[in-house]
């Protein structure tokens, strides 16, 4: 597996794999990588001859305040769970390389961009907008895969794919959680052993709530349980949504797959989940 720094040398190691015939999926991460970022390396691995995986913290995602400078970095680690994963080449750009003096646009979006996350993080999906639009326009891949764990950022990335006419097709992955439920997130490392005993309550909370509006029960006041249960248990409950599973519009009604987002604090930690509500038609 080799890696590559430049948008330069991306291009000339994916158009050698093109004139060789071979289609190419992207898998864009953070770094620290864990069991979910190294599933949809397996899965990108499934839907194209070779696998990119990109690795940039990217500043314009993270707010004031926000965790940019304690996030983990560890490329050598990195590199070596992906090779062992099956990934063919590493785009690791410098920030200068993504974003040189004088960079001055941003990718801002509408619908679904807005709410939940972007409430709590402004400016949040401008940054995933501008980045990955980058990355999707420099790797020009077949497919490109994106966690579910992220839910509001995948629909995000598949309105922006579509609205900018990018060809690169988003292939969604689902979430990897710990035995207790977790989902896996670089994050978690931030958890102390106190908090990490709590954290499984935020999908357990989000699963019952889930199965209860699938089997009929009256969704105000069953998301309001789930709420006040979420609020009790965390340090804060900043969103619970019952939305669209395509759109992120508020949903009322089984008649389509939901998803229940949310998102708490814990300790200094912010963690994310979310789970699918089974439209009634489905679940008959
Ligand atoms: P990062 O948090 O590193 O996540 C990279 C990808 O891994 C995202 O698509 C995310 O949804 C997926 N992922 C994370 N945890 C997962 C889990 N437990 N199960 C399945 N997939 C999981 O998301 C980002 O980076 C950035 O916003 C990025 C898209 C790279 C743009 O900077």
């Amino acid at each position: 597996m080799r890696t590559v720094r430049t948008v330069s040398d991306l291009r000339q190691t994916l158009q050698a794999w093109r004139a060789d015939g071979d289609s190419v999926a992207l898998v864009p991460t953070m770094g620290a990588l864990h069991d979910g970022h190294l599933a949809l390396i397996r899965i990108a691995q499934s839907q194209a001859r070779r696998t990119v995986v990109s690795l940039f913290v990217n500043p314009r995602q993270f707010g004031a305040g926000e965790d940019l400078a304690r996030y983990p970095r560890d490329e050598a680690r990195d590199a070596t769970l992906m090779r062992e994963a099956g990934a063919n080449l590493l785009y690791a750009p410098e920030p200068e390389a993504m974003y040189p003096a004088g960079f001055a646009t941003t990718v801002a979006m509408e619908g679904p961009a807005q709410g939940m996350e972007a409430d709590t993080r402004p400016g949040f999906f401008a940054g995933v907008c501008t980045v990955v639009a980058k990355l999707l326009l420099q790797a020009g891949a077949d497919c490109a895969v994106f966690g579910e764990k992220d839910y509001q950022q995948l629909i995000v990335v598949r309105r922006l794919v579509a609205d900018l006419d990018i060809e690169t097709r988003i292939v969604a992955a689902p979430t990897v959680r710990e035995t207790d439920g977790l989902a896996r997130s670089s994050r978690n490392a931030y958890l102390d052993p106190g908090e990490r005993a709590r954290a499984p309550r935020l999908h357990a909370v989000l699963q019952e709530a889930a199965a209860a509006l699938a089997a009929g029960a009256p969704p105000a006041s069953t998301l309001d349980d789930a709420r006040r249960a979420l609020g009790d248990h965390f340090d804060a409950l900043h969103y619970l949504e019952w939305r669209d599973g395509e759109t992120l519009e508020r949903a009322t009604l089984l008649d389509r797959p939901g998803r229940l987002l949310a998102a708490v604090q814990l300790g200094t930690t912010r963690l994310i989940d979310n789970v699918a509500v089974p439209s009634a038609r489905k679940a008959a």
